[in-house]
């Protein structure tokens, strides 16, 4: 009786099942239940061993039942909760009109992106969090020099006595790929860049896109050529007048900042006329010391980097004031701002 009973338990294949099973042993007319009546026509001292028996009996089959009852209700909610999953990759049923939008950030992206993939350009990624040495040492920041604080750097705990950061522009990735690639080469890199700094114009993190041409003929002609066919096509304009000023960068020689013309009128900015400019960039000839620190001949090679903040070209194309409203993610903002996807 007792291996019957505990076999159909086990067997019980959900809650009815069980409850059947319990009441054929346990219920008034159940198996064990017409033991248990049998006691009453025994002489005590077979009372006391066979008594002792059956509640042991009736003890193991209720422990059994509790048993059985609870594994039941953990499939029967491991399958409800399989039945019930939401596939949140699924298109909304929502209305075009509550669609969410592209982000300015990343739509000049992509503009920039195709822009300089009609010149030939590749894209090249790397990590925020960055070692110092590709951050400034490679770049022929010297140790020690004022060049390191003049980008406010936020630094990481060091990992296996590396010193890391968080990249404080994307030249970094020039070194990356000069190390990985051999010319010639011609990359773009886009990219999150931090610095501590706030305001109505600096925000803590903001995007750069770095652009690098290396081969044995590179001079400074390509590199005012490709300022002015970028910006001509990104801002859909006939011709751009720019304004290169002598600038420092430890990673090119010579180094240059680029101001583009504009009309300041009120609190909004038209190109290509008026008599302001407006920084916009940092660009250079690479420094030799930089390719020799990449692995790359100087005597045979030279080249042209920029980074250009992409930020700053999408207030100036698109009318946005404030840098920071980018990165609050308020809807009312994207909504206006924003591009259909
Ligand atoms: N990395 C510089 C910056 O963030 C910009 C730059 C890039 C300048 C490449 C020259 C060449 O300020």
């Amino acid at each position: 009786l007792e291996i019957d009973t505990l076999r159909q338990i086990d067997e019980a294949a959900d809650e009815a099942a069980l409850e059947a099973v319990r009441l054929s042993a346990l219920g008034k007319k159940g198996s064990i239940s017409a033991l248990l009546a049998t006691l009453g026509k025994m002489s005590p001292e077979e009372r006391k061993t066979e008594g002792a028996k059956i509640n042991a009996l009736k003890d193991k089959a209720m422990d059994a039942i509790a048993a059985r009852r609870e594994s039941l209700a953990e499939v029967a909610l491991e399958t409800r909760l399989k039945s019930e999953t939401l596939d949140m990759t699924l298109p909304s049923p929502a209305s075009p009109l509550e669609r969410g939008r592209v982000h300015p950030i990343s739509q000049v992206t992509d503009e920039l992106a195709i822009i300089f993939a009609d010149m030939g350009f590749a894209v090249a990624e790397g990590p925020d969090i960055e070692s110092d040495d590709y951050n400034f040492t490679k770049l022929n920041f010297p140790e020690g020099h004022p060049a390191r604080e003049m980008q406010d750097t936020f630094f990481l705990a060091p990992e296996g006595g590396e010193k890391r950061l968080l990249r404080t522009h994307t030249s970094p990735v020039q070194v990356r790929t000069m190390l990985s690639q051999k010319p010639p080469i011609r990359v773009i890199c886009p990219g999150r860049v931090y610095r501590c700094d706030f305001d109505q114009t600096h925000t803590p993190m903001f995007h750069q896109i770095e652009c690098l041409v290396i081969d044995e003929t590179t001079h400074l002609g390509h590199l005012k050529w490709t300022l002015e066919e970028f910006l001509r096509s990104f801002f859909e304009v006939k011709g751009v007048k720019l304004r290169f000023r002598a600038s420092f960068f430890p990673f090119t020689e010579p180094s240059m900042e680029v101001d583009v013309q504009c009309r300041r009128q009120g609190g909004e900015i038209r190109f290509g006329e008026g008599e302001g400019w407006m920084e916009i960039l940092g660009c250079g000839m690479v420094h030799p010391n930089v390719l020799r620190n990449c692995g790359i001949d100087p005597d045979r090679y030279q080249g042209f980097a920029f980074g250009v903040g992409v930020d700053r070209l999408a207030m100036l194309k698109y009318g946005m004031s404030d840098l920071r409203a980018f990165f609050d993610a308020d809807t009312r903002w994207l909504e206006h701002y924003g591009f259909r996807p």
